[in-house]
């Protein structure tokens, strides 16, 4: 009954603030074309990251993890027209279908998905930030090391997010049987709401409020 309400009320919010337009839901059906994990962030998610980019003026977005390139398309529409979203991804055929939504959606002219492990390509884009906003959605177990990078390659009063950091509560409990993702995961809350240079809050946001994006504020360096 709860979870039946909680359901509602997330999908009514979806379809009032977030409506998807031709462009978000062609890059959700290339993915299912090509056989991708249907795992990305919903709506609520998607405007929310629109919502932040736009709070902080961001002219250079970086994106760890690409997936469908549906979260990317919804931060590429909160860039002015000369801003830039660089996405990294590790798989090539993913990035083939990513660029072809990004066309699709018409935000081709602002992004660009570079492919490779995302830790060989951090150390490449120093030259390049800092970004003013970076959102984090990959490989769980590497998100200590995305958060070190993530700074590293920002500016005080850039945004970093990170998808996935509620699970059930899961990410909030140091446990004897923890795998390498929710390590990482567990680690990630502790190292954002600990680190004196972040202002840090978590909020359930995804699968009917069990799961969300935990979100930082660079105050400095
Ligand atoms: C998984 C990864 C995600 O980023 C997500 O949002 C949901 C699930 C996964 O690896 O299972
Ligand atoms: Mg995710």
């Amino acid at each position: 009954q709860q979870a039946e309400q909680r359901h509602q009320i997330e999908s009514t919010i979806s379809r009032l603030f977030a409506p998807e337009d031709a462009g978000l839901q062609g890059a959700l059906q290339a993915a299912r074309d090509a056989g991708l994990p249907e795992i990305q962030i919903n709506p609520i998610q998607g405007k929310l990251l629109q919502v932040l980019a736009t709070a902080c003026q961001a002219r250079k977005i970086l994106e760890i993890g690409s997936l469908a390139g549906y979260s990317g398309i919804w931060l590429a529409r909160a860039l002015p027209t000369d801003g830039h979203l660089i996405t990294l991804e590790i798989n090539p055929e993913h990035a083939e279908v990513v660029r072809a939504s990004f066309a699709n959606a018409g935000v081709g002219d602002r992004t660009e998905v570079r492919v490779g492990a995302a830790l060989d390509l951090l150390p490449t884009l120093t030259t390049e930030g800092p970004f003013d906003l970076i959102f984090i959605d990959a490989d769980k177990a590497s998100y200590p090391q995305y958060l070190d990078w993530a700074i590293k390659l920002s500016r005080a009063g850039s945004i970093i997010i990170a998808d996935n950091c509620v699970r059930d509560g899961v990410a909030f409990q140091q446990t004897a049987t923890m795998d390498a993702d929710t390590i990482g995961l567990v680690q990630y809350n502790q190292l954002t709401r600990e680190d004196p240079r972040l202002t840090t809050i978590v909020l359930a946001n995804d699968n009917d409020y069990t799961d969300g994006l935990n979100i930082a504020v660079v105050k400095a360096h």
